[in-house]
């Protein structure tokens, strides 16, 4: 800070002094120059008279040899205060007569060059002196020369004088016109602060703007630009200091949409009744969708409508196939919807996971597309569409699709429902224009996410791309500015929505170092052993090969490391009947056993560095590992979101534990304090997996921290209430265009 005020000082003095310098040289010799040369000037009348005055006796005197009458002649002459010397010299040049003061120095030499307008001044040891020199004719007979010696010392001490007032006169001048430049800069950056102010806050009336400075207002479009773009990646300051709550969504959904009514729609279901050898229970699933939802649900009521894929689904639902949930505390409807295990194997399987998934991961598993999968698919779209519209008790409901199951879907219900403002929100990463367009139903699904009102993606990138997508494939109208698409009348708006977690509350769990011990006790390893942890579902896209490498690597580079640590991958099983998943659950299963061979042996304590754990796990326990590990590893090869690492995150109010997250998930551009490392390159996850394990804990607390108010802050609430938000104001919008449309539609009336 300091640094920063003597740089800025520096950078205003320092142009001062120079150009005060460089006047200085340039014009005090010249000022100073000035007095002496009029004074020359003066000298060289008054010689010039005094010679006339003498010429008249000296060539009565000189021709008769009479020294000593031009000698007195020279002494009365003396008596001008000035004139310091007089001499007489012969035209041989040799001093006939000179006063006693005439310097020996002087002689008779010349000093005056022909041609040369003013007389030099001659410096003697003395002091300086001005000489004139005046010839004597008689007739045209050259008698001698006339020399006339005046005293300038008092010239030079004028001189000193008037540099030392020029010098003074310059600093002054120099302070003056300094303060006066200081006040004018300072009115004008009053201006401009109160004029960037204004235009920051957006409270300008046209007259303040109009007064806006001149030089301000071309800034005035790319400050509103700047401003929306913040807006736009971070969602307004201003909402996150009202902090969004369950409260605030619900109000928002009543005043801002009048809805009583919300649907969802994803694949899966938030509650999945299943028979056990215990007998019907309730799983929740492994998915960062319902995750991210479900609090969504709670908050708003409404129905959510999913595929029942539980054992015990259809028992569990009424003549209406419903339930009401959470089964402890029910607050909303769920309703199934029933796929035979073709269908479930065409659309879900297939087209969804062996299609799309891989399309828009691009994690180097090829995409299939099969035209029996694509059937079922459509199939599936129509069904759940018809779902959504006989659920809807209201022409207009907000309606909330989620993810890359219902690409189709909208457009179906835009098509019953033209008032429905539909929502969508796409949970995993969309592809570059060229990897999108393998797709052979390319151009039907982009026609189908067109006929949503919102279209929500994790971050820009993704809408950037989505929008190069629109504009390769299809006849559309795209205001890159706004991010809307028009196509067929009807406008979308294509925006980023970074989803997070409903902030938990950790009232009651056991402290922090109750749950290290509890579970390090649950997996054998003594007290002190350093644990990681990894969260996911097995699935390719995450990274799990990697991070396994990574500790393997971590373990080679510091065998001290060896025995005293373990990673407890946790990893429930996801789409199992995939063959790729299956190759993959094998491969994983082979490199731990292979990791665990190399680094278990007896002299090393026995303990295992991998803990593989491949299980559902429900959130209560994840949350125990969370809180229980020194590190959360995310090493996702391509993620939209990863809400694991934000899990993590709020599970830690020790403010201890590091994350380790890859950097191709869309947490990594907001979560800048985890160590952000590239999966793909081993040694530098098995170093950052090392740096997690050493690093002191008041670093810990320092990244934790500051990550912690960005999770709670920009919590899932806030991404649900910013889309409501914005479809809201569309809605608006619309209402107000079909108005125009309709009044211009009207027949002209004629006056009579
Ligand atoms: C991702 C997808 C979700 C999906 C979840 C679990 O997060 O975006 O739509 O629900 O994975 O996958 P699953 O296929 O088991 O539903």
């Amino acid at each position: 800070m300091r640094w920063h005020s003597i740089h800025m000082s520096l950078r205003f003095i320092v142009p001062l002094v120079v150009v005060l310098a460089l006047f200085a040289y340039a014009v005090v010799p010249f000022m100073e120059s000035m007095p002496e040369r009029w004074f020359v000037r003066d000298l060289d009348a008054r010689s010039q008279l005094v010679a006339n005055a003498m010429q008249d006796p000296l060539l009565e005197y000189i021709p008769q040899n009479s020294g000593k009458r031009v000698e007195q002649l020279f002494e009365r002459a003396l008596h001008d205060e000035r004139l310091y010397a007089l001499a007489f010299c012969s035209p041989g040049g040799r001093v006939m007569y000179k006063t006693e003061t005439y310097p020996d120095s002087l002689g008779c030499r010349m000093v005056r060059n022909p041609g040369e307008k003013l007389t030099p001044v001659v410096r003697l040891p003395q002091g300086a002196v001005h000489v004139w020199e005046s010839p004597l004719f008689d007739a045209e007979q050259y008698l001698g020369k006339m020399v006339l010696v005046h005293d300038m010392s008092f010239i030079e001490r004028r001189s000193e004088d008037t540099r030392k007032y020029l010098i003074l006169l310059f600093i002054g001048l120099g302070i003056v016109v300094s303060m006066i430049a200081v006040l004018i800069a300072w009115l004008s950056l009053r201006d401009w602060i109160k004029a960037v102010r204004g235009l920051v806050q957006g409270d300008f009336t046209p007259q303040e703007q109009a007064m806006v400075p001149r030089e301000v207002q071309p800034l005035i479009s790319d400050l509103r630009e700047l401003m929306q773009d913040y807006r736009g990646v971070y969602h307004g300051v201003g909402e996150v200091s009202l902090s969004w709550t369950p409260e605030k969504l619900r109000d928002l959904l009543h005043d801002e949409l009048a809805g009583d009514e919300i649907l969802v729609v994803s694949n899966r279901e938030p509650y999945i009744h299943m028979h056990t050898e215990h007998g019907i229970e309730v799983q929740r699933p492994a998915s960062g969708l319902v995750t991210a939802v479900e609090p969504v649900m709670r908050a708003c009521s409404g129905t959510w409508i999913a595929h029942g894929a539980g054992s015990a689904d259809r028992e569990t639902t009424d003549g209406n196939d419903r339930v009401q949930v959470p089964p402890r505390k029910p607050a909303y409807t769920l309703r199934r919807v029933w796929l035979s295990e073709e269908e479930e194997q065409g659309y879900y399987y297939g087209f969804a996971n062996e299609g799309l998934w891989p399309l828009c991961h691009i994690a180097h598993v090829r995409p299939v597309f099969r035209s029996t999968d694509w059937e079922h698919y459509v199939e599936v779209n129509q069904r759940f569409a018809d779902t959504v519209v006989a659920e809807a008790r209201t022409d207009d409901p907000v309606v909330l699709v989620q993810d890359y199951h219902f690409a189709l879907l909208p457009r179906m219900v835009k098509e019953k429902l033209p008032k429905a403002t539909i929502i969508m929100f796409w949970h995993i990463p969309w592809p570059n224009p060229e990897s999108f367009g393998i797709c052979p139903w390319r151009e039907e699904i982009l026609e189908g996410l067109l006929g949503n009102t919102i279209l929500g993606f994790h971050t820009p990138f993704h809408c950037k791309n989505f929008l190069e997508t629109v504009d390769r494939y299809l006849e559309t109208r795209i205001e890159y500015e706004a991010s809307t698409v028009s196509y067929g009348g009807e406008l979308t708006q294509v925006e980023s929505y970074p989803i997070s977690i409903a902030w938990p509350d950790m009232e009651g769990l056991p402290p922090v170092p109750e749950e290290r011990l509890a579970i390090r006790t649950e997996l054998g390893l003594p007290p002190e052993h350093l644990l990681a942890v990894g969260v996911d579902r097995l699935d390719y896209t995450k990274g799990i090969v990697e991070r396994l490498q990574a500790v393997e690597r971590m373990l080679e580079l510091y065998p001290e490391m060896i025995g005293r640590f373990s990673l407890v991958q946790i990893a429930a099983p996801s789409r199992s009947s995939l063959e790729e998943y299956q190759h993959f659950e094998a491969r994983v299963r082979r490199l731990a056993a292979r990791i665990n061979d190399k680094y278990s042996s007896g002299a090393n304590g026995g303990f295992a560095p991998v803990l593989l754990r491949i299980a559902h796990h429900d959130s209560e326990q994840v949350t125990r590992y969370y809180r229980a590990a020194d590190v959360c590893v995310v090493t996702s090869l391509h993620d939209g979101m990863n809400l694991v690492a934000k899990e993590f995150i709020a599970a830690r109010d020790d403010e201890r534990g590091v994350l380790i997250l890859s950097q191709f998930t869309g947490a990594a551009r907001e979560l800048v304090e985890a160590l952000i490392v590239n999966p793909y390159h081993i040694e530098q996850g098995a170093q950052a997996l090392y740096r997690a394990l050493t690093m002191p804990e008041i670093e810990q607390r320092e990244r934790m921290r500051s990550m912690r108010t960005l999770v709670r802050d920009y919590n899932v609430y806030r991404w649900a209430g910013r889309m409501l938000l914005d479809a809201a104001q569309l809605r608006r919008q619309q209402r107000v265009i079909a108005k125009i449309r309709s009044h211009s539609a009207k027949p002209f009336r004629r006056a009579r």
